[in-house]
């Protein structure tokens, strides 16, 4: 038993109780309306970034702590380059921050990290981060944090095509070893469940190139809240909705 009576008494405060017997495994979420939350206050961008990254802290630790498995967050997307340099550069620059500081925060809390997507094109540095953080948190036994960054589902999918044909043509596998299970494991998410609920915050609905593969029986929350204003109360709604679903699968 990871958390005692008295938290989760804490949890269901306010009324919004939940199943801690029937968690969503994975829970991903595209961590939006962090432009829109600065321009409200009348603030710069870069500040509605930071202000989302704490909010990454936050839940991180909430998930960890009700006990998720499975964490991925939607960072920066392989279309998001299209921003004025200014806004990629800060967001660069969070990331690197954010990757220093998990060492540190997160790591102590038994968190694993992990980045997803083409990092081969990301600055020296944050490459070397990356993999200095996964280093120091894969022997971590809670929750897993997959960050998404340069992460595109498209891309995604075309890095897989490239793979499978490089392993035929090196006869490591034949035409007739493709199937579901072996596409699956030539994505940047292989050896990991599906999410069983994606959330967007910000009030858009779609999924902007988002784990378009794994997506395929997951079931949706949305909500109007900016990504910086989300709160665990806010992923409880989210919990306790999902289980309210009937998940079919296509059956009946
Ligand atoms: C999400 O917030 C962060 C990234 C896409 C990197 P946005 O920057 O998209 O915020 P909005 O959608 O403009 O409010
Ligand atoms: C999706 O948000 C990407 C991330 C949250 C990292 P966007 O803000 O880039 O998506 P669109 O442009 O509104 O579809
Ligand atoms: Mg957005």
């Amino acid at each position: 038993m990871k958390f005692s009576l008295r938290s989760l008494n804490l949890f269901s405060r306010k009324n919004i109780s939940i199943d801690y017997s029937n968690l969503p495994e994975h829970i991903a979420i595209i961590m939006d309306g962090n432009g829109r939350w600065a321009k409200k206050k009348k603030l710069p961008r870069s500040v509605g970034h930071r202000a989302g990254a704490n909010t990454l802290k936050t839940i991180t630790e909430f998930c960890d702590k009700i006990g998720i498995k499975v964490l991925t967050v939607y960072a920066f997307s392989t279309e998001n380059w299209k921003r004025p340099k200014e806004e990629v550069d800060a967001l660069m620059d969070l990331l690197l921050e954010y990757l220093r500081d998990a060492e540190r925060q997160l790591a102590g809390k038994n968190v694993v990290i992990k980045v997803i997507g083409d990092i081969s094109v990301l600055s020296k540095e944050i490459q070397e981060q990356i993999i200095k953080t996964e280093k120091l948190t894969q022997s971590n036994t809670g929750l897993l944090l997959n960050i998404a960054i340069n992460y595109g589902g498209r891309n995604e999918l075309v890095n897989a095509v490239k793979n499978i044909v490089k392993d035929i043509n090196e006869g490591k596998i034949s035409v007739d070893d493709i199937n579901e299970q072996c596409i699956s494991n030539y994505l940047y998410t292989r050896g990991i469940k599906d999410p069983d609920l994606i959330i967007r915050p910000s009030g858009e609905l779609r999924l902007s190139n988002f784990l378009l593969w794994q997506s395929a029986y997951s079931e949706f929350w949305f909500s109007n809240i900016y990504w910086p204003d989300f709160k665990p109360k806010d992923l409880l709604n989210a919990i306790r909705d999902y289980q309210q679903r009937d998940r079919r699968f296509g059956g009946v």
